[in-house]
């Protein structure tokens, strides 16, 4: 049986939410529903939560610390590419570089093993952060995903 795909899935959504812990999981939630109707592998939907949970503690508890703020997500799905940003208007990152090294962390203290950046670079395909001290911190990740479940007639 031959499928042909002539037209790309184009999706795409945004959420905005309170800098707080709690706001983890909705997050997590919002992002795989999202995701759901490329029929994504459970292991790429593991993933995928996996990804957007490290970047939005990151920007809950190094971002913002103990100030109040947002946390903003907007993913776009291309045919079968999955496109997210997970931006913070926080503190920023002076060497980015360094904070995406494996095992670097700011806050040994509060039992941070410095390994979030390195399971996002693990679980997606490509990991992009972009920062500016004092204005906050973008983190960009894509993925392809499943096998497309919309075909058009
Ligand atoms: N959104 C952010 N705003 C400011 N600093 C950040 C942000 N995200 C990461 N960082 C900095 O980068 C470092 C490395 O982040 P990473 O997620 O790899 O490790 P961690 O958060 O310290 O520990 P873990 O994720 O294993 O609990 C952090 O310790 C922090 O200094
Ligand atoms: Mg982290």
């Amino acid at each position: 049986m031959q499928i042909n795909i002539r037209r790309k899935i184009k999706n795409w959504m945004q959420l905005e939410f309170q800098a707080i812990s709690e706001n983890e999981q909705l997050a997590r939630i919002a992002v795989a529903s999202f995701i759901t109707p490329l029929n994504p592998t459970l292991e790429e939907m593991a993933d995928v939560k996996t990804a957007i949970s490290e970047a939005v503690t990151n920007a809950i508890i190094h971002g913002y610390e103990q100030s109040k703020g947002k946390v903003f997500i907007r993913c776009t799905l291309r045919g079968d590419l999955l496109e997210v940003e997970v931006e913070d208007k926080g503190k920023g990152i002076v060497d980015v570089e360094l904070a995406m090294e494996p095992m670097y962390t700011t806050k040994p203290e509060a039992d941070r093993s410095g390994m979030g950046f390195s399971f996002m670079e693990a679980f997606m395909d490509e990991l992009d952060v972009t920062s500016i001290p004092g204005t906050g911190t973008i983190v960009s990740m894509k993925k392809k995903l499943g096998t497309l479940s919309w075909l058009e007639e």
